[in-house]
């Protein structure tokens, strides 16, 4: 089984998958995936609490995916070999966390899920660069090249869509919600994307709101949706 869900930030937004809540991991194995739709923020900090939510995660019964959002150490990512799983570049946090690279399809038995993190973050001049904030949050022109030619190679045809961000015209159809965002490169790409790739269902988070767009586009924050 896939679920997916909205930005945990290390422990902040984590509760929505404790046992309490998210009762259906007693069902589950290391076999069953939860894709965190970004901003999972558990390696900002990694010298010192974000050791305690590794583990916490580990004791799951799932295997934990993730896109990037913008609040994650890309340093600590970066550090990581690039390695192929499931047909698409991960970074292996361990065993049971692992990092769904941008512009990659990940193959879970012929269901194909495309994954693109990323997203701009506010405020940027009261963080710390490498420190709160990593200029690697914005996609690079290699990133958004290689996001085309994977989707290419697969006819432009998928089954789901993870990313941290949205297309811009999500964004305006969430800012009657009180959502305020200005659309950047980045949602423009997404526009593209939307309207050349065939899928069923894409989810995104970074907006902290739990809205379904339409049968086909779905923001997530404290739902945990089941994929398939
Ligand atoms: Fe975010």
């Amino acid at each position: 089984m896939i679920y997916v869900t909205g930005d945990t930030h290390a422990g902040t937004n984590i509760a929505k998958l404790n046992s309490k809540s998210f009762v259906e991991n007693s069902l589950l194995s290391k076999n069953d995936y939860v894709i965190v739709a970004g901003d999972f923020g558990i390696v900002l900090d990694i010298k010192h609490q974000d050791r305690y939510w590794l583990e916490w995660f580990e004791q799951k019964n799932f295997t934990t995916l993730f896109v990037d959002g913008n609040n994650e150490n890309f340093d600590f990512l970066n550090s990581h070999p690039i390695e192929r799983w499931r047909g698409g570049k991960v970074h292996m946090i361990n065993d049971s966390i692992i990092h769904l690279m941008r512009g990659q399809v990940f193959d879970f038995d012929g269901i194909k899920i495309f994954t693109f993190g990323g997203a701009k973050s506010k405020g940027i001049e009261r963080k710390v660069q490498n420190g709160s904030w990593w200029k690697e949050e914005m996609p690079s022109e290699e990133e958004y090249k290689e996001g085309i030619e994977v989707l290419e190679r697969h006819n432009w045809n998928v089954d789901y869509i993870v990313t941290h961000t949205c297309p811009g015209a999500a964004l305006e159809c969430i800012s009657q919600y009180g959502v305020k965002g200005k659309a950047n490169e980045l949602h423009v790409y997404f526009d593209e994307l939307n309207k050349k790739v065939k899928y069923k269902h894409w989810y995104f988070g970074h907006y902290h709101r739990d809205i379904k767009l339409s049968d086909k586009m779905t923001l997530l924050f404290n739902k945990v949706e089941r994929v398939i």
